[in-house]
């Protein structure tokens, strides 16, 4: 294993819980092969934890801190690393034989560069680096061990989110299946690219949004396969439009909604030309959901995301609820967003929310926080 020596604040940062260290930080590093493991020393030649090359992220992957105990990368580690992160989603009631939800998430779970969703019976593990690719698949095999499943999809994730991912395939991964999640049912495609049609992050969005839906108009922007919109109609809401670019997840989304005796329509198309047309014939909703990606068709949300909120805003009447998230923490508070983009409608926040707890983060890497939702009442 090579040896690498860390700064004063490298090491200190590491001991404070950091867990992703970035190479820059790193002065005189020797070029690195993807994937090398390497024993991190102090400035006194102390050991500070053993981590993983991931080059492609220019990062430096802590696995292991000497209070773990453990000399060397392998498969007890992550077993112990999977058993811990497996306790903490039983407490919060998560686990269940067709259910979906976030069993690893990076650092707040000891696995940086690492994140493990269950979809039913089979689990699918992101790897977030080339050199992340062959540890990923022995944190897939713990998984399915410890989690007692059939199998499990490594999905190698890039930067760009691409969806047209390498993966690699352990045990029985069916190409479709149904899961669960609050009873409610979901169809994903743990085979797909890098989305498999179910976003756990949204898992309390999903169980906090049917406060707001009986009998209102529901618009579901970016409706992606119609998660959101579904919580809304189980609530009751008087109709539920779903909005998305494309045509597939659409046909998914009605798919879900038929799954769960739910009515709903479906409209195909950019949300934006959408929101102009119906400011134009006049149409209003009660509660328009606005969830896009950070990178769209024609979208790019640091500099379209004001405008779509100004939009959306114009189909809204007095009373009615704007809700609104963002993926990015490079966007900033949405708060400031949404301000720019009401120019001056006057509104109030309801309600301000994040990551659900299946999603600790370390509290050294507060950038790790990514998710923002805020539901603003228009006035
Ligand atoms: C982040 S996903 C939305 C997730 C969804 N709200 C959920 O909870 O499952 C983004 C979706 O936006 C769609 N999309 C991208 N650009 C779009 C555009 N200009 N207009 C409408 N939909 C778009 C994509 O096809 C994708 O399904």
């Amino acid at each position: 294993m090579i040896t690498v020596s860390l700064s004063a604040a490298a090491a200190t940062f590491v001991a404070g819980g950091g867990r992703d260290i970035d190479t820059a930080r790193v002065p005189g590093l020797p070029a690195l092969e993807a994937g090398a493991h390497v024993q991190l020393v102090g400035a006194a030649g102390e050991e500070v934890g053993i981590a993983v090359a991931d080059p492609d992220n220019a990062k430096l992957r802590v696995l292991a801190v000497p209070a773990d105990g453990f000399t060397k990368l392998d498969a007890a580690l992550l077993g112990l690393r999977v058993e811990r992160a497996l306790a903490w989603r039983k407490r919060l009631g998560l686990p269940g034989a067709e259910n979906a939800y976030r069993l690893v998430h990076g650092a707040g779970d000891g696995l940086p560069g690492f994140a493990c969703d269950v979809m039913g019976r089979a689990a699918v593990v992101y790897a977030y680096g080339e050199g992340l690719r062959a540890l990923g698949k022995q944190l897939a095999e713990a998984v399915v061990g410890f989690a007692q499943l059939e199998g499990a999809v490594i999905k190698r994730r890039s930067k760009g989110g691409s969806d047209d991912v390498p993966q690699d395939v352990i045990g029985r991964v069916d190409e479709k299946a149904i899961v669960r999640e609050h009873g409610v049912a979901y169809e994903v495609h743990p085979l797909a690219g890098l989305n498999v049609g179910l976003f756990t992050d949204m898992r309390e969005q999903r169980l906090g949004l049917p406060r707001f839906a009986p009998g209102q108009r529901v618009l579901n922007l970016f409706s992606y396969t119609g998660a959101l919109g579904l919580a809304c109609a189980r609530a009751g809401a008087a109709s539920v439009t779903n909005v998305d670019t494309s045509q597939g997840v659409l046909a998914w989304a009605k798919g879900n909604f038929d799954r769960n005796q739910q009515a709903g329509r479906y409209e195909a198309g950019d949300a934006r030309r959408y929101l102009q047309r119906a400011a134009r014939d006049k149409e209003r909703y009660d509660l328009v959901i606005v969830d896009p990606p950070s990178a769209g068709v024609g979208w790019a949300t640091g500099r379209d995301y004001p405008e779509l909120i100004a939009a959306a805003s114009a189909v809204i009447p007095e009373g009615g609820l704007l809700w609104l998230a963002s993926n990015t923490v490079e966007l900033g508070p949405l708060a400031k967003l949404a301000g720019k983009g009401l120019r001056g409608r006057a509104s109030v926040i309801v309600e301000q929310a994040g990551l659900p707890p299946e999603y600790p983060t370390v509290v050294a890497q507060p950038q790790d926080r990514y998710l923002q939702v805020l539901v603003l009442r228009l006035l």
